[in-house]
């Protein structure tokens, strides 16, 4: 029994050796990495989420999941919190329900905080909060090609919410109402007269949303810091985590951070072969 489990990390150590030289697989699908940084527990849902284990699941704090995506996957992904599901994912969440289903098959309940993405040969991918905030997110490509910039939250809007936008449960903010939610006029839809990116401009409260998150669609036609275009890349999406904070995940058996990718992966070539190294040489010693 022991020695299996010694003998398949060994594999796992010689792969990982192996991937770092030139043997290295062909890219299509994406791979996702969707982490809860938050203290709470969150449910993150996706649509379509028939590759994103059925569209629904639950990560506690400090928990992450990796899931690949096919090579043209469009969709949302957004967080639920405070959400009581029964054995059969069966019940509803305080922020972001989408329906009473533990796997989204429909949009979630604004205000929620979205993620956007469009998959191709070319990526566009966003976070949105014309829907609302309920939580902070980042979205943070890796290893791609072109304006792969951040997207998304530096702090959290929950804390600075205006009282007339905010959604409340037991005398706490929950979630953060867009304006043109609650006082549904033509300038805070962007509608009407105001229907268009030379007439809608930002407001006082959509100012808010944009400072909480820099680079996020405050308001329905922020586009030029908004919406951004990258080629070949993963992603990491995640939850209650600065846009500044690095993001790291495993791929094809090499841990890849957001940020200055070239230094990092070479550094980390080098700890991979160490550890391995390391690992030999302990395995020597114990038989
Ligand atoms: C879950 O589903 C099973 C089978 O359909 C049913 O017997 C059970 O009562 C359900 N549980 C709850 C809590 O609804
Ligand atoms: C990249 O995105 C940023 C932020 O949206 C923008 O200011 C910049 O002009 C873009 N650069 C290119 C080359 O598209």
């Amino acid at each position: 029994m022991e020695t299996n489990s010694i003998s398949l990390v060994y594999s796992v150590f010689i792969f990982s050796l192996l991937s770092q030289g030139s043997w290295r697989i062909t890219e299509a699908a994406r791979v996702f990495t969707i982490i809860n940084d938050c203290t709470e527990t969150i449910w993150p849902a996706i649509i379509p989420g028939e590759s994103f284990e059925g569209g629904g699941f639950v990560l506690k704090p400090g928990q992450s999941k990796v899931i690949t995506a096919p090579a043209a996957w469009s969709g949302r992904i957004w967080g639920r919190s405070g959400c009581n599901f029964d054995e059969n994912g069966s019940g509803t969440c305080l922020t972001g329900s989408c329906g009473t289903s533990l796997k989204c098959g429909a949009a979630g309940k604004p205000p929620a905080t979205l993620a956007e993405f469009t998959l191709g040969k070319l990526d566009f991918y966003d976070v949105s909060l014309v829907d609302g905030f309920n939580i902070p997110m980042a979205v943070k490509p890796l290893h791609g090609v072109g304006n792969c910039s951040i997207a998304g939250c530096d702090q959290d809007l929950r804390k600075n919410c205006p009282k007339e936008l905010s959604v409340k449960s037991h005398g706490k903010t929950v979630a953060c109402r867009s304006a043109c939610d609650v006082f549904d006029t033509d300038e805070y839809c962007c509608r009407g007269l105001y229907g268009g990116p030379s007439v809608c401009h930002p407001t006082y409260y959509s100012k808010l949303f944009k400072q909480a998150c820099p680079t996020s669609y405050s308001y329905a036609y922020d586009d030029p810091t908004s919406i951004f275009t990258c080629t070949g890349t993963d992603y990491v999406i995640t939850f209650c985590s600065s846009r500044s904070k690095a993001a790291c995940t495993y791929h094809n058996h090499k841990l890849i951070c957001s940020g200055s990718m070239g230094t990092k992966s070479l550094l980390n070539g080098w700890w991979s072969f160490t550890l391995a190294l390391l690992f030999l040489i302990t395995l020597r010693s114990m038989y």
